[in-house]
């Protein structure tokens, strides 16, 4: 059986990660590897690549960015030819990115079997790019593998047969899991001179968030109040940096002198300044899933969260982008108040394992 796995973005290479490598220990699985090249800058792609062993790509699409018509389209133009020439059994796609459901789209029109792993998962927020490509993915799909009930649940409301979908776990938590012991090797908190369990680590990225100058400016202010009690450590995804390049927000938080705002890390670096934080604050959603993990307190500046259980039973809450309510939920945190964080069901690090079974039975 020949499986062409697709990966575009950041996001993608540690859910790939694993599967590459259930994939290679499984008989009768034939593995091929696409990089469609939606990210392409070392610290976005090639550092994940080598740093969580995924094979060299077997062809790299080369496609970059774009307005998301323009990337979607161009996936899909360079991709055909690759599955006509190859004829594998199924295309298996992971996560949300426009990458994936572009190259769903292909796959299926093309008569080969769609694989979704990380499928189910709504936000039921139509504004976000996710969403959709959640959305028509799952849509489009012949196999649904999802990572918690929520996405079991939505599935089943929007009419998919039982048979086509399977709990199975977290990919990305495989990963996090496998990974651990050498991020806890990894020197970057010696290098930003910050201390276990004394800083907070921000992430930002999301449209909504950094590309409307009121959003990012609120959560400005949130940052400047942190900061003021214990440093930040802000890794900045190239689209965040880009919109304060040159802004009167740029001004704003080179002037806050305990915030270190960073290059994006590598995939080893970031567990580690993530699992030794007081607290994150992010609107990632992968994030959301590591923390809980990591049990570490984790503010989503959100209005929603596709990840439900993070927030349900682990250490995720969803506070939006007022300051107020950030705050607010910040002290909460700082004060020791709020529940023992618990693990969602069959985050084990097994679940690339159990995607490959129900593979080989059903393809
Ligand atoms: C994409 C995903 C998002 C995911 C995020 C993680 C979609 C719709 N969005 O958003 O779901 O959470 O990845 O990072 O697929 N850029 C670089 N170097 C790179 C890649 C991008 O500088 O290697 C810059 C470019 O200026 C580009 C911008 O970042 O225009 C945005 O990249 P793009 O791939 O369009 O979307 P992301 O915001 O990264």
């Amino acid at each position: 059986m020949r499986i062409i796995s697709v990966a575009g973005a950041r996001p993608n290479f540690m859910k790939i990660a694993p599967l590459m490598e259930a994939f290679a220990a499984t008989d009768g699985i034939e593995p091929m590897l696409v990089h469609t090249g939606q990210h392409y800058d070392e610290r976005m792609s090639d550092l994940f690549f080598r740093q969580l062993g995924i094979p060299e790509p077997d062809v790299n699409l080369g496609v970059g960015s774009g307005s998301h018509a323009v990337q979607t389209a161009e996936v899909m133009k360079a991709f055909e030819p690759v599955v006509l020439a190859e004829r594998p059994d199924a295309v298996l796609v992971v996560g949300d990115v426009n990458s994936t459901i572009a190259c769903g789209m292909v796959a299926v029109k093309l008569g080969v079997k769609l694989v979704h792993v990380e499928a189910g998962l709504r936000s039921f927020d139509r504004t976000m790019p996710e969403e959709i490509n959640r959305v028509l993915t799952d849509a489009i799909s012949d196999l649904l593998f999802c990572t918690e009930q929520s996405g079991l649940d939505n599935l089943r409301r929007e009419g998919a047969a039982d048979e086509r979908v399977f709990l199975v776990g977290n990919v990305m938590i495989d990963t996090l899991l496998k990974n651990r012991a050498k991020a806890d090797a990894s020197g970057i908190l010696d290098q930003l001179g910050l201390a276990t369990g004394g800083y907070a680590a921000v992430t930002l990225h999301r449209p909504a968030n950094v590309d409307n100058p009121e959003v990012l400016s609120r959560l400005l202010d949130v940052l400047e109040a942190v900061q003021r009690d214990m440093p930040i450590a802000f890794p900045m995804h190239p689209r965040t940096r880009k919109n304060l390049g040159g802004s009167a927000l740029a001004g704003r938080m080179e002037a806050m002198t305990n915030l270190k705002a960073l290059d994006p890390l590598g995939y080893l670096d970031f567990l580690k300044l993530m699992s030794s934080a007081r607290i994150v604050l992010t609107d990632s959603g992968g994030i959301q899933e590591e923390t809980t993990i990591l049990k570490v307190p984790c503010l989503t500046l959100r209005e929603n969260t596709e990840r439900p259980v993070t927030a349900e039973v682990g250490s995720n809450r969803i506070v939006g982008t007022d300051p107020e309510n950030i705050l607010a939920a910040y002290r909460e945190v700082m004060d020791g108040r709020g529940r023992e964080p618990q693990i969602p069901p069959l985050w084990d690090g097994r679940a690339a394992e159990r995607i490959a079974q129900v593979l080989t039975e059903r393809i």
